[in-house]
């Protein structure tokens, strides 16, 4: 019998797949849809900020060969909002991990806690926003910097806190530090900073200049970042990165993840992929003779 629970941490999850932050995590309508409707583990919500953001001007996506590429701003209501969405999400056992995007420690502090006195059952720390200033990327490079949060969150929380790291050459050692001051989970990675241009209006398409790739492109690279992360932390991993069916997610395990998340597939493929992955999954682990996805993790490591 293949038992796709898995822990991260306090948080108890039912399988191994994560609604990863950005894709359908801003309203109570959207989340309670994907409790219902799918097999999700565990649903990370938009990342909330200080103040209400309404983001950048059109055009904030483009599609690309690549994949999609996106600079939406970090649009959301504001954290003082949560109250109201975490109030009406109908959880069905599925943990609701609450995204934070901030610019000092002690507004990643106070959005904290304010998301745990409202019902939040992890917090997740967006320290790799690839596109929004002093809001995520240039915090998660600095590894002190992402030390000092931690231990500033963690220390005002009892709700597990799960750092997100971005692509820089600096991330294990972010990670480390994390690690180091209390984090129970590292999530990577995620979009990656890029350009896209016009070739007949000559200039870059986003109204920011600057998106953020996601999409199979980024899944080799965001296994390899989750492959030398499981070298050097003991806290658990979610991979996050290009995910579009069950191969790149047990892939993902293979290199050490205990959990995945997955955003622009939705996108692109609508709700049922997410049952079709975690199926996919099960057959996988039946078929291979494994019975718990404890087992897969990091075996690719030969351990
Ligand atoms: C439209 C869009 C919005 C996103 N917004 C957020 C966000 O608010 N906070 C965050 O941490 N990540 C955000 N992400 C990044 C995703 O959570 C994920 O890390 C990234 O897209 C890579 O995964 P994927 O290839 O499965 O999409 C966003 C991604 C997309 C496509």
């Amino acid at each position: 019998m293949v038992n796709l629970k898995v822990s991260i941490s306090k948080l108890k999850l039912k399988t191994p797949i994560l609604l990863a932050s950005g894709v359908l995590g801003s309203s109570y309508s959207t989340i309670n849809r994907v409790i219902r409707e799918t097999r999700i583990g565990a649903i990370v919500t938009k990342s909330f900020t200080w103040e209400p953001r309404v983001g950048y001007n059109t055009p904030i996506v483009a599609y690309t060969k690549a994949g999609i590429v996106n600079a939406v701003g970090l649009t959301n209501p504001g954290y003082r909002a949560l109250k109201e969405i975490l109030g009406n999400i109908v959880k069905n056992d599925v943990p609701i991990v609450v995204s934070i995007a901030a610019s000092t420690s002690k507004e990643y502090a106070e959005i904290a806690s304010f998301a745990e006195e409202n019902g939040a059952d992890a917090v997740e720390l967006n320290l790799s926003c690839p596109h929004v200033k002093g809001h995520g990327l240039e915090i998660g490079q600095d590894p002190e910097y992402v030390g000092k949060i931690v231990h500033e969150v963690r220390s005002v929380l009892k709700i597990p806190v799960i750092v997100k790291l971005g692509l820089t050459d600096r991330i294990v050692d972010s990670a480390l530090k994390a690690e180091k001051a209390g984090a129970d989970a590292v999530s990577a990675i995620n979009s990656i900073r890029s350009v896209v241009i016009d070739v007949y209006a000559r200039k870059p398409i986003l109204s920011n200049i600057y998106g953020g790739l996601s999409g199979p492109a980024i899944h080799p690279i965001a296994v390899r970042v989750v492959f030398d992360l499981y070298k050097n932390i003991e806290i658990p991993i979610i991979g996050i990165g290009g995910v579009t069916d069950w191969v790149d997610a047990v892939e993902f395990f293979l290199a050490g993840a205990s959990a995945v998340a997955i955003a622009s597939v939705i996108a692109i493929k609508g709700l049922k992929v997410i049952d079709e992955i975690i199926k996919g999954i099960e057959e996988y682990m039946d078929k291979e003779g494994f019975q718990k996805i404890s087992e897969l993790v990091g075996l690719a490591h030969g351990n």
